[in-house]
């Protein structure tokens, strides 16, 4: 297929709703990611999320009202970004004849591989998951999918490590984002955003980083379209990890690794990892999805981090969940993940990185009902009652909480309370 002459093109297809490949945010842009005949593609209609400003979370963050946009990854249709990369490497998984596909996770991942193979009835799906690091309602999306779950002993790290031995051993498909088809596939998130922004190319784009395949699929996304000829400009992208899942923000800004034209420092890199495994470091934050001391795609972040002129912050679960209450209170629900790029993104403002009348674009990777109890533990609390988990995590106040009222079954009662807001 001849690649459209402008970005617009591929606009138009969406309102073809009736054909499931120009319906789908992701193979709308199909001839960008070109790996695939149409009659292989495995697509549950995902990428049909928004774009949207959100004056409240803007003054939050200290931009324009009109300068800060939500990308909301949680519309799709296992409610996180994940089914970006899932429809692409289920497409691939396929196309070799796969039986059996694998993936280590912290939830999302799981839960998208889970319906990816429950819709394409072509291969079995096994998921490795850290016993208790796995937010409850991602949890159940895998098991009510029909997945085959295995609890280990052990974190995100220790599972993906796992899995990718089992997978080698076994000759199963691995669809972590090792997998450069689903990298493909998220691409498209960057090609919806600009859409949104009617073409326009934004100031910043703020992720939050945990294995950081999105990291690495957005630098890929600009680096092809600039090479295309299709934008003309590169926007900035800003990393955001957990302060207690802090590797690349410690290698890059601490110790100043670069991609170097791929010949980055590896020996630098290496010794970090060999620190880490000798004290035994274990990553540590609330929000579960980016609890990952080791991402695989370290590398190809780098990379990202080149094109885009990127930056790399750490943001405290504090932060992150106070900025996740903002969110909320703005509209558009978001797990705690989610929420870093916010924290993120004010961050940067607070220290003049980011200026008021940037445009800046915050990526939301998934859904507020993926993890339940990190919300009620955050909105029931009272600095006289804090929740133990989140003590433990260093969050000691909850500004923003909005917990439920405890009123006696009697109608005066309620009204009273009510008048008294
Ligand atoms: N946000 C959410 C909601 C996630 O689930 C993840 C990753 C990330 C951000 C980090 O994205 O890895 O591209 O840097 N979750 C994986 C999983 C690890 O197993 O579901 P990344």
């Amino acid at each position: 297929m001849p690649l459209p002459q402008s970005l617009r093109d591929f606009e138009k297809r969406w309102s073809h709703r009736n054909r499931p490949l120009d319906f789908s945010g992701v193979w709308r842009f199909r001839e960008l990611l070109p790996f695939a005949s149409d009659e292989q593609i495995v697509t549950i209609g995902e990428g049909q999320t928004m774009l949207k400003t959100s004056q409240p979370v803007a003054r939050y963050v200290g931009v324009n009202d009109d300068g800060l946009f939500l990308q909301y990854e949680g519309l799709n249709p296992s409610g996180s970004f994940k089914d970006n990369g899932m429809t692409a490497a289920s497409t691939h998984a396929t196309m070799v004849g796969a039986k059996v596909a694998a993936c280590a996770s912290t939830g999302n991942t799981s839960a998208s591989l889970a319906v990816y193979a429950s819709v394409a009835q072509k291969f079995k799906v096994v998921v490795f998951v850290g016993s208790g690091k796995i937010a409850f309602g991602k949890l159940s999306q895998a098991l009510d999918y029909g997945a085959k779950t295995i609890q280990i002993q052990g974190d995100f790290d220790d599972a993906l490590a796992r899995v990718r031995e089992v997978c080698q051993t076994e000759g199963i498909y691995l669809c972590n984002s090792v997998n450069p088809f689903r990298l493909e596939g998220q691409k498209s998130i960057m090609y919806r955003v600009l859409e949104g922004l009617d073409w326009q190319v934004p100031d910043w784009i703020v992720v939050p980083g945990g294995n950081l395949g999105n990291s690495s699929a957005f630098g890929k996304a600009f680096m092809e379209l600039k090479a295309l000829g299709l934008i003309d400009r590169i926007p900035r992208l800003a990393i955001i990890n957990a302060q207690g899942a802090n590797t690349l923000y410690q290698l890059y800004e601490k110790e100043g690794l670069r991609w170097n034209g791929g010949r980055y420092d590896r020996d630098r890199s290496s010794d970090f990892f060999t620190k880490m495994d000798q004290e035994d470091r274990r990553a540590s934050t609330l929000a579960s999805a980016i609890e990952i001391n080791r991402p695989v795609n370290f590398s190809k972040s780098l990379r990202a981090l080149d094109v885009c002129d990127g930056i790399v912050r750490e943001v405290s679960d504090q932060e992150i969940l106070d900025a996740k209450a903002q969110v909320g209170a703005g509209g558009l629900g978001c797990e705690p993940a989610s929420a870093a790029s916010v924290a993120g993104a004010r961050l940067l403002k607070e220290e003049g990185v980011i200026a008021a009348g940037d445009r800046v674009v915050c990526i939301l990777t998934g859904h507020q009902l993926k993890d339940p109890n990190a919300t009620v533990a955050y909105h029931s609390a009272t600095d006289e009652h804090l929740d133990e988990k989140l003590m433990n995590h260093g969050v000691n106040k909850t500004p923003f909480s909005n917990g439920p009222i405890v009123v006696e079954n009697d109608l005066d009662k309620i009204i009273n309370v009510i008048r008294s807001f």
